[in-house]
């Protein structure tokens, strides 16, 4: 548990553990389909080459051995006429002659004859061409000697002679037996080599070579190595011993093989084939690279597809997995959002997934959360409203309670003060004016009291739409001065519990403020009845300039007034706020300015009077 929590928790995204698997799906197929392929390929194409390389090999052999077979032939014309002692020398001379230029390959002749020194001819044209003396060429001769006796025993020898690059070429001896019956005669040649160098350049993509008898070369693609007679240090040693051997007898050995050998660090592939004739050996290698180029070629090939897959795949796994999670981010971003109040937060959700589903919730979670939260916020200033109201409520009654009884002290005295002095006295118009707003006094003191009032008072049951009626009766003159109109909509409401007069103070309240709001020019107020959701709804309406929606809050709260003094003193909306809220209604306003104003006022029916619960009106500013 320690060592666990004491490694730091790395944080893996989607996105990358995304990645991941595809990255490792798309590597373990390309390269299983990679592997399976290359390997395919290549061991067909190894047993294919090896076929072809001993073809080749037992191809230049069967070549070589026809034109080794013709030298042989000619050799023996040579050899023929060389050795026929009725032939007159002169004569001899000119068919010689005619043979060299017959035969262009044969650059000298000698013959072995017995105990006898060989008896050479040689196309001196020849010689001169290649710059090469007569001195030089019969040294080598003589340095160089024929195997005479081994060929006597029937073998055929054949050796790389050549002395000058201007001038390659192979020395063949072959044995004849004699005219007179003697020791068997060995007739050597000189031939140029340019045929069998021929068969050695033929092959652009083998390396071709024929060995002579002596393991040197005797035709390769390189003529340096022809005039150098090199030796062929290439071959394995174990190749060199089989193919040069003493000639079989039958055929049941095998004519060639194929060989994989290292040369100057190379790999190789050789294929080699004995030539039948002289011990001579023909032989082609390719390197190892270049017979198997098209099979790397497919690897790096498909190495690179591989790689272009792979890279195609990442790409594609960085854009497929950036989509989602794009989505995932955003939704966690907005879901931070929203916990930090933020509501008015919508996801755009085009895709028809999951996760476009998810968007679809969240939005919807969010604008619900927004309708609570407005609903909570009103409710919540409806609190504080309320207990405002009833703090003012508190504050009011205190008040009232204090002022009253000096109040009425101060204007009993007053009254016995103006007895007492008469009215002719000057006095006694003072008196009269402080009796006069004495009684103003109580009035408000009373409206206060009536505002804070708490204990409930007993209701009998009320017809609405006759205190509306009454309630304009009272007040019609006073509007209809002012330039008024009355405009009624009354529909039936079932019956209320209430009490008639306070209701009537209400209605008369809010059509003076309509009035009042409509000078100087009058207007028309509306007076409308109705039931709404099991509730008995009273509105008063008027086409005056509104009410600013920052002064609406204030407007029920004692002494609240934009009336110049004497005209208002605050009190008759407070005061139709406490009878509201007696009666267990709720008034709300509906204004804008220059749009007129509303005051609903709405008011259980008489079933639920006596169950609703205590407390405040609602107040609820609409705008
Ligand atoms: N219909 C209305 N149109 C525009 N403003 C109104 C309307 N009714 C009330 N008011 C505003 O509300 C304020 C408070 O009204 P309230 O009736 O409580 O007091 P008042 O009318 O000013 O004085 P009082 O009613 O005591 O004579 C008013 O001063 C006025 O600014
Ligand atoms: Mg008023």
């Amino acid at each position: 548990m320690g060592a666990m929590s004491l490694l730091p928790r790395i944080r893996v995204p989607l996105r990358v553990k995304f990645l991941i698997a595809l990255m490792f799906l798309v590597t373990s197929v390309v390269g299983a389909i990679t592997l399976t392929m290359a390997n395919l390929f290549h061991t067909d194409k190894k047993t294919y080459i090896h076929d072809l390389t001993s073809m080749i090999a037992l191809h230049t052999a069967a070549e070589t051995r026809s034109l080794l077979v013709g030298y042989q032939e000619r050799i023996n014309v040579f050899a023929r006429l060389m050795g026929d002692r009725r032939v007159d020398p002169d004569e001899k001379a000119r068919l010689l002659k005619a043979l060299f230029k017959d035969f262009p390959d044969v650059v000298a002749v000698s013959l072995y004859a017995g105990g006898r020194e060989p008896v050479t001819v040689y196309d001196v044209a020849k010689l001169d061409v290649a710059g090469l003396t007569k001195q030089a060429f019969l040294a080598f001769r003589r340095d160089r000697s024929v195997p005479v006796d081994r060929i006597r025993a029937g073998a055929v020898f054949v050796e790389n002679s050549t002395l000058l690059p201007a001038l390659p070429t192979l020395t063949m001896a072959v044995s004849r037996p004699s005219p007179d019956g003697g020791t068997p005669v060995v007739a050597a040649a000189v031939i140029r080599l340019d045929s069998l160098l021929r068969l050695a350049r033929r092959s652009v993509a083998f390396e071709t070579f024929v060995v002579d008898s002596r393991g040197a070369v005797l035709a390769h693609t390189d003529p340096g190595l022809v005039a150098r007679r090199a030796p062929v240090s290439w071959i394995p040693e174990s190749a060199l011993q089989w193919l040069l051997g003493p000639e079989s007898g039958g055929g049941s050995e095998p004519m060639g093989f194929t060989k994989e050998y290292v040369h100057e660090g190379v790999e190789m592939i050789g294929g080699f084939a004995r030539v039948e004739f002289g011990n001579v050996l023909a032989g082609v290698q390719i390197p190892k690279t270049a017979a198997y180029l098209t099979a790397r070629e497919l690897l790096n090939n498909l190495i690179g597809v591989a790689f272009l897959l792979l890279t195609a795949a990442v790409v594609v796994g960085l854009l497929w997995s950036r989509l989602i999670t794009r989505s995932i981010e955003r939704l966690s971003a907005a879901t931070r959002a929203v916990a930090k109040g933020d509501f008015d937060i919508q996801l755009a959700h085009r895709s028809r997934d999951e996760i476009g589903s998810l968007a679809e919730s969240f939005n919807q979670m969010t604008s619900e959360l927004k309708v609570r939260e407005h609903a909570l916020k009103q409710a919540q200033a409806a609190l504080i409203q309320s207990a405002k109201m009833a703090a003012f409520g508190q504050l009011g009654a205190g008040i009232a309670h204090e002022v009253k009884n000096p109040l009425a002290g101060i204007l009993g005295y007053a009254q016995l003060a103006m007895r007492k002095v008469g009215k002719e006295d000057t006095t006694y118009t003072h008196l009269t004016i402080i009796e006069k707003e004495a009684r103003r006094c109580q009035i408000i003191i009373e409206s206060l009291l009536r505002f804070a009032r708490q204990e409930p008072t007993e209701y009998s049951i009320v017809d609405l739409n006759r205190v509306v009626e009454e309630g304009i009766a009272i007040v019609d003159h006073q509007l209809t001065i002012h330039r008024v109109n009355i405009e009624k909509r009354l529909s039936p409401v079932p019956a209320m519990r209430g009490d008639a007069n306070q209701l009537q103070q209400v209605l008369m309240n809010l059509l003076i403020n309509a009035q009042q709001a409509l000078e100087p020019d009058g207007g028309t107020v509306r007076v409308a009845t109705r039931v709404c959701n099991g509730f008995l709804e009273l509105r008063v309406s008027d086409t005056g300039p509104g009410i600013p929606p920052e002064i609406q809050p204030k407007i029920f709260e004692p002494f609240f007034t934009t009336k110049p003094a004497g005209k208002g003193t605050g009190l008759g909306l407070s005061v139709t706020y406490g009878i509201v809220r007696d009666h267990k209604g709720e008034i709300r306003i509906e204004s804008e300015p220059g749009q007129g104003t509303t005051f609903v006022l709405t008011f259980p029916a008489d079933e639920a009077l006596g169950s609703a619960e205590a407390g405040g009106p609602r107040v609820a500013a609409a705008a």
